[in-house]
């Protein structure tokens, strides 16, 4: 029967170091209750009275035995579980990293946001408005009746007989009079639409930036002085301003506004043509015609106002000679701003 024990304690041991031990099966095979040890336990009434005491002990030594193998063995299990799993999961800090890239504005996003803030930081707010207009507000409310001349130069795309793409963001004066009281001193960035075709320096769809202030004596001097501000923040701190008389339906006076040419400083250049010169925007003083379609008295308020084309700041500040490249998305151009 010693012999049978110590027979169970090497087989149990042989099996505990096998390195894919299954441990729970070892268990049930040598201390289970139909196990090894167990059936030799059973037969321990046939020995002698002075045998049983030795053999027990002997069977109890063989348990703890291999019950402390089997708790080791778990212990050794976990342990080299949690060194594979360490080992997996290890991150070499010192490998190079992929590098991510980064996406950016638009530069006609870049542009534009930089002009709102030149004018938000002067106080103005931003106001917004239907990029589907009515005539109305598109040609009516501003002086420009039906069959007016000045309709060619806007051709448009109708969505009806009076619903349009707006061609100008110039209705969102309308807008804004028809809704606020004056002091009004708003601009109003967006999408703008005509019926062009494609060219270097033409878009069906492009972007306007407009802007209206309306108050009590409210002069050209005061257009000037904000128009001069806003140029010389774009342009440079040396940029001048010249207006030129003109004319627009929805002010008067009207003005084509030039910069002087922040390339060669007025001399004359490649990018002014020789002018020293270049135009960047229509202004003038709001007709009396519109306040009095927006409820304004214009014996009381006088108002300026003023748009350009943010594709045009745009391709000035960054001389770019195509318009096209603003729009195809090429990203080897798109990333060089
Ligand atoms: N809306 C005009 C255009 O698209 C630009 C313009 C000129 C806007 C004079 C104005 C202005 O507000 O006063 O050609």
């Amino acid at each position: 029967m010693k012999e049978k024990l110590q027979k169970i304690k090497e087989e149990a041991t042989a099996a505990i170091n096998d390195v894919n031990a299954d441990l729970e099966q070892i268990r049930i095979k040598y201390l289970g209750k139909k196990g090894e040890l167990t059936s030799v336990l059973r037969g321990m009434g046939q020995l002698s009275a002075e045998e049983r005491p030795i053999v027990g002990q002997i069977a109890n030594e063989v348990r703890a035995y291999i019950e402390e193998q089997l708790a080791s063995l778990v212990e050794k299990q976990k342990a080299a579980a949690t060194a594979k799993k360490l080992a997996a999961e290890k991150i070499d800090v010192t490998v190079p990293g992929t590098a991510s890239s980064v996406g950016k504005l638009h530069p006609l996003t870049k542009i534009q946001r930089e002009m709102e803030n030149i004018f938000l930081n002067m106080g103005f707010t931003i106001a917004e408005g239907p990029e589907v207009e009515y005539d109305y507000y598109n040609f009516q409310a501003l002086n420009i009746p039906e069959n007016h001349p000045a309709r060619d130069t806007q051709d448009t795309f109708y969505i009806s007989d009076n619903v349009l793409l707006r061609s100008q963001t110039s209705p969102v004066q309308v807008r804004t009079m028809e809704k606020q009281a004056p002091p009004i001193r708003v601009i109003s960035p967006g999408r703008v639409y005509r019926s062009d075709a494609v060219d270097a320096t033409h878009s069906p769809l492009f972007h306007q930036l407009e802007g209206l202030v309306v108050d009590k004596g409210i002069t050209m001097g005061d257009l000037k002085g904000t128009l001069a501000l806003f140029a010389q923040t774009m342009f440079g701190s040396e940029t001048k301003i010249r207006f030129r008389p003109h004319h627009f339906p929805f002010t008067e006076p009207s003005a084509e506004v030039d910069v002087s040419c922040f390339v060669c400083g007025g001399k004359g250049c490649r990018l002014c043509k020789g002018e020293g010169w270049i135009e960047i925007l229509g202004a003038g003083m709001v007709h009396p015609e519109v306040l009095r379609n927006c409820n304004i008295d214009p014996d009381e308020y006088s108002g300026f106002a003023f748009g350009m084309g943010i594709e045009r700041i745009a391709m000035l500040s960054y001389k770019i000679d195509d318009m096209r490249m603003l729009y195809e998305n090429d990203i080897r151009f798109l990333s060089q701003f």
